[in-house]
């Protein structure tokens, strides 16, 4: 965290993907009243999740990203983010499982609003409009007044997020997290006769808490087994929301983004001397840095030493989305270049993003056997660096949506009209998030065996 730095030194750099607000007036009194909102997390929970990720870089933990592409005003509920946070705790326990080590779990969530785009307008049936950037920026409706940015949208947003923080730090310490529960909705899962291929690895994860219960481990004696540590994280694109949320920590005097755990820098926003990457440097959160096909090593070796000058473990965590195939062309010269530069990071594969198509129905959809090829890849590629894959990063939701084609319940192209609900990206639904899951365990379990035979 950089002597001098302030949290409104962006404003004086090149920034990209931000909305230029009509109405000056309004976006000054929306930040000076967020400004005086609570930060949503506290500055000590962001060190703690900063020494987790800690853990990961070192091989000791393994990490869960996982959410929504884009959260919307509309889709909230309790329901769905029960119902995404269920599947977070089912994927948790079946990695764990896998890697034996403890899962860092990180939600896309309380946050998640503002988007990137590839074109900045949208042409349907002749008309050209701006093009939908999240709804904490403007409206998802084809109509020239929904896509004016209204600044008004972020306080909806923070108040959306600081209610979802709300129900999940309920949900995480309250008995909802147990593991007891968590380990019967997977056999409920694998019961089911199109995932029987996972019923071993249920029943192996069964015996174990048997184990333990008969050892004198249960929910009552261990408090690790009723609770779970669960952060939020989101792309930190809209900097007048992030600015007006940092605030200075009282226990170290540091600056903290007081809008989610974790933030990261997406991959059209991370040009080295930009506005997102000045803001990101100075908070001392734990970051993301999203790493696709066109990051070059020099620019990485710069946002490596720009981001974390001092090296610290867990500050920085590198979220690989080049796209089945292509990972071997790209992967290698990275994980490399942080070789050279004796950098400790996190290692992370977003399967997701790489891995968009349009599908002969017209839907933007992602196969889940390329999804998963990726995540293979990112292994293959990491052992074969002596390097450390540190986790996994998936847009997925605990909705029986039908956005990505495959997996055992297979969604075809046909199907994806059927419950196709996402306000961006298409996401992995429960059953294709908890089967990936159990694919990763598998491969993770794997690199174990191997890695046994190797010390035999
Ligand atoms: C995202 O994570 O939703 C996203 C836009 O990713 P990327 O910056 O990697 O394209
Ligand atoms: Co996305």
């Amino acid at each position: 965290m950089s002597k001098g730095w302030t949290k409104s030194d962006w404003r004086a750099k090149p920034r990209v993907q931000m909305p230029d607000y009509p109405d000056a007036a309004a976006l000054s009194a929306v930040e000076k009243a967020l400004a005086q909102m609570p930060p949503l997390v506290f500055a000590g929970e962001a060190r703690k999740l900063k020494r987790a990720l800690g853990e990961v870089a070192a091989g000791r933990a393994f990490l869960l990203q996982g959410g929504d592409c884009a959260e919307s005003f509309s889709e909230f509920s309790a329901d769905n983010i029960r119902d995404t946070f269920k599947v977070i705790l089912q994927m948790a326990i079946v990695l764990t499982w896998g890697a034996k080590v403890p899962v860092v779990k990180i939600g896309r969530v309380a946050g998640q609003f503002a988007k990137p785009r590839s074109a900045g307008t949208e042409v349907i049936g002749g008309v050209e409009l701006p093009s939908y950037r999240g709804d904490i920026i403007n409206g998802f409706d084809f109509t020239p007044a929904a896509r004016v940015p209204d600044p008004s949208r972020m306080l909806q947003a923070y108040t959306q997020a600081a209610a979802s923080l709300n129900l999940l730090r309920a949900f995480s310490t309250g008995g909802f997290a147990d593991i007891h529960r968590v380990q019967s909705w997977i056999s409920g899962f694998t019961a089911e006769s199109d995932a029987k291929r996972y019923r071993e690895v249920a029943r192996q994860i069964q015996d174990a808490m048997d184990f333990m219960a008969a050892a004198g481990v249960t929910s009552e004696t261990a408090k690790e087994l009723a609770t779970v540590d669960f952060y939020t994280s989101h792309e930190a694109l809209l900097l007048e929301y992030e600015e007006a949320l940092c605030r200075i920590d009282s226990t170290t005097g540091l600056p903290v983004a007081g809008s989610g755990h974790m933030i990261w820098i997406g991959d059209r926003t991370r040009q080295p001397d930009g506005a997102h990457v000045e803001f990101c440097r100075g908070v001392q959160n734990p970051i993301g840095l999203k790493c696709g096909p066109s990051m070059t090593t020099d620019d990485l070796k710069l946002l490596l030493n720009r981001l974390n000058p001092e090296n610290e473990a867990g500050r920085l965590t590198l979220i690989a989305r080049f796209g089945a195939g292509k990972v071997g062309d790209h992967l290698p010269r990275l994980v490399r270049a942080v070789q050279e530069e004796g950098a400790n990071v996190v290692w992370t594969c977003d399967p997701m993003h790489g891995n968009t198509i349009k599908s002969a129905s017209g839907y933007k959809t992602r196969p889940f056997e390329s999804v998963l090829r990726e995540v293979r890849e990112f292994f293959a590629v990491h052992k074969a660096e002596g390097t450390i894959p540190g986790g996994v990063h998936f847009e997925m939701t605990g909705q029986d949506v039908t956005e990505c084609t495959g997996g055992v319940r297979a969604v075809t192209d046909e199907d994806l009209s059927d419950r196709y609900h996402t306000a961006c990206d298409p996401r992995l639904n429960a059953s294709q998030s908890l089967e990936l899951a159990f694919l990763v365990a598998e491969a993770l379990q794997d690199r174990r065996s191997l890695a046994r035979a190797a010390a035999m």
